[in-house]
């Protein structure tokens, strides 16, 4: 059975003095916490055992917001990260949670939207299953701030370069990634990179030397955003401002999917939306729950 992993640790110097008592991944994304992104993003692949893991400091603040995941029909787990020593690390706190099961990784600060999500999201966990791992490959203009993947023109990835001074390519990889089976014993090889991190990029080197590394691009149609710094944060809130102003909607509602997926009924939603009171979001739920977005399944 598919895990997946929120990694929401670090500790957000570049957005202080936002994040002196606060995790970054608490801080609002227009409507709501930043972490409801990745939660969603995971629920959307069809994950409904998640670890979330923070630093000792944050981790009291998830667990007060998201409790043990009943109002989600999902489960939900809580790790510490004392330092940010690197998002392979991930795979190696969260070895037991994970059991040697397939999983996908989400960084906490990564937001991903776009009609056909789901159907993409679903698909990588299935080549999970299969002994595959898959990464997100998107177009930026300076590619060298990020990991980068190179590919053939079969779409085959030749590549994965961490912050490249000669990017090999515009696409950068993505916070979102899918393991096989082998992910927390792969993890526990990763030596510290210069910077004193185990690299997820080294990870995927792996998998790629295995011949087991898929990417897919997010091509048209969808949208990343990475939210760690104020203007990035800003442009943020603002693309999920306008999608939710023009088209109706709530994007990125965890309630929303868990009652789609039908892994919570109409009366636990409702319970939801109370929690919410008059909050535009909670409003959103009670219309969810009247079927008033019928025609939204479309986008799960
Ligand atoms: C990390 C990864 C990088 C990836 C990025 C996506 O970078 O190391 O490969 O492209 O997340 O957000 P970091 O945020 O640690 O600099």
């Amino acid at each position: 059975m598919m895990k997946g992993i929120i990694l929401a640790g670090g500790s957000g110097t570049r957005l202080y003095p936002l994040t002196l008592v606060t995790s970054k991944q608490l801080l609002p994304v227009y409507d709501k916490p930043m972490i409801f992104y990745p939660l969603s993003t995971l629920m959307l692949a069809g994950v409904r055992e998640i670890l979330v893991i923070s630093t000792p400091r944050d981790l009291p603040g998830f667990r007060r917001l998201l409790g043990g995941g009943e109002r989600l029909g999902i489960k939900l787990e809580y790790a510490e990260q004392p330092a940010p020593e690197g998002l392979a690390q991930a795979l190696v706190i969260g070895e037991k949670f994970l059991g040697g099961e397939p999983c996908a990784l989400a960084l906490g600060d990564n937001i991903f939207y776009g009609a056909g999500l789901g159907r993409l999201l679903t698909a990588a966990a299935e080549d999970a299953e299969r002994g595959l791992a898959t990464i997100f490959g998107y177009y930026v203009d300076r590619p060298s701030d990020f990991g980068v993947v190179e590919f053939d023109d079969n779409g085959n990835v030749v590549s994965v370069e961490e912050k490249p001074a000669q990017p090999k390519s515009n696409y950068c990889v993505t916070g979102l990634y899918f393991y096989d089976g082998r992910a927390s014993s792969f993890a526990k090889q990763v030596m510290p990179s210069p910077r004193g991190e185990l690299e997820i990029t080294d990870l995927n080197k792996m998998y790629l030397d295995c011949g087991d590394l898929r990417v897919r691009l997010l091509g048209r149609g969808f949208t990343w955003l990475d939210t760690g710094t104020v203007d990035s944060l800003r442009n943020a809130s603002n693309f999920i401002r306008d999608m939710s102003f023009f088209q109706k909607t709530v994007v990125s509602a965890p309630e929303e999917i868990a009652y789609v997926k039908g892994w919570i009924t109409k009366k636990k939603l409702l319970e939801n939306a109370e929690a919410y009171g008059k909050s535009p979001y909670g409003e959103h739920l009670r219309k969810v729950a009247g079927g008033r977005f019928l025609e939204g399944k479309l986008f799960y």
